[in-house]
């Protein structure tokens, strides 16, 4: 297998006849993956929990590709596991196939809070949500899998080389908020509880990869987009004093890559045929050979981690994810 792709949106192949979904599609690098998706014929459903927003980017695709006829709003608010489910089987209505799925949305930089379930929120719409989304649509892309054997499904969870600060995840300290007065104290809890969130996805993408490992034609993937000036470095309701916030945007803005070559990792894994050719799956891919500033539309499989590799940890975040859905669907079970 070649250490790195050169990857460019010319060799996103025509998809025609295909169905995608990308959650927390209205907005950044979700927005250019519907976007270049809609471009080569594939029907893009742009999942998101603001239909203002997600229609003033179908309006922006619209006027970069003159045509908005293969984007559809759907609606999506990852916050709360019952919510994601009622949503993923809403779309089992819709559809009866599923090729390309990518657990995009994400936040960060947020105030220590809990959701609605009663998990801190980055670890609940980052991991959570995304759990309870792709797990309840999951029969739908085995299916498409199954029925279409020449055709190959796909599934991309964007993480970010912030798993790599991750320590182990500790599933008590995930049900609470943290607090100080210390600016300092609140940034390094802030980053510790974005990079826990993104090792959850690096064990999700490994054990779903593990699940569906019978399907020769499916590829469950992973991505770090690289460093992208995008809403995410938006820190307006974030805890951090003012000048901690200036300079969170401003390094973004400033040694960050544009949004079109971010998501570039996110189409190689949804659509490129070098994929299937050297059975890229499980795999975790980084743009290289800088992570912002200077771009070179390199793409490269990136060993994932000792703590990421570790199977133990994977498995008990799984359960964990499956009682925490199952405790969250019951607790409603007359709503
Ligand atoms: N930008 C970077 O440098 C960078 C680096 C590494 C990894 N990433 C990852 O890349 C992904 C995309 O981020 P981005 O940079 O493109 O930022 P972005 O422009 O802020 O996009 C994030 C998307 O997630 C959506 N979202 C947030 N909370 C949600 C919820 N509760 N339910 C449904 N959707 C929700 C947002 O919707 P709203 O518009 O409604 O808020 C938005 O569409 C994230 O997973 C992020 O962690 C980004």
């Amino acid at each position: 297998m070649p250490d790195v792709f050169n990857f460019t949106f010319n060799d996103i192949p025509n998809l025609e006849g295909k169905v995608a979904i990308v959650t927390g599609g209205n907005s950044g690098l979700g927005e250019v993956v519907s976007r270049e998706l809609a471009c080569k014929g594939c029907k893009v459903y742009i999942a998101s929990r603001s239909r203002t927003r997600a229609e003033a980017a179908i309006a922006r695709i619209k006027t970069s590709i003159g045509t908005d006829e293969n984007l559809v709003f759907f609606e999506l608010d990852l916050e709360t596991m019952r919510g994601a489910v009622a949503a993923a089987e809403s779309f089992l209505k819709l559809e009866s196939r599923l090729d390309i799925l990518v657990a995009n949305a994400g936040l960060g930089g947020i105030k220590s809070e809990l959701t609605p379930d009663g998990f801190e929120r980055t670890f609940g719409v980052n991991h959570l949500g995304h759990f309870a989304f792709v797990t309840t649509v999951l029969p739908l892309v085995i299916r498409t899998a199954d029925d279409n054997v020449d055709s190959q499904v796909r599934i991309v969870i964007m993480t970010s080389k912030s798993y790599e600060k991750s320590s182990p995840i500790d599933f008590e300290d995930v049900k609470t908020t943290y607090h100080s007065k210390f600016a300092f104290f609140t940034l390094q809890d802030l980053l510790r509880r974005y990079a826990r969130s993104k090792l959850a996805n690096i064990y999700f993408m490994r054990e779903l990869a593990d699940l569906v490992k019978e399907r020769k034609n499916i590829y469950v993937n992973a991505c770090h987009p690289g460093l992208v000036y995008t809403n995410i470095f938006d820190l307006s309701t974030s805890p951090l004093p003012w000048y901690m916030r200036y300079i969170g945007e401003r390094q973004a803005k400033w040694f960050g890559v544009n949004v079109n070559d971010g998501a570039k990792p996110a189409l190689f894994l949804a659509a490129d045929r070098r994929v299937i050719e050297n059975d890229v799956k499980g795999a975790l891919i980084y743009p290289g050979p800088t992570d912002g500033f200077i771009y070179f539309s390199n793409i490269y499989i990136r060993k994932i981690n000792q703590l990421g590799m570790d199977v133990q940890s994977r498995k008990k975040l799984w359960q964990f994810s499956e009682n925490a859905l199952k405790k969250a669907l019951e607790s409603c079970s007359e709503c």
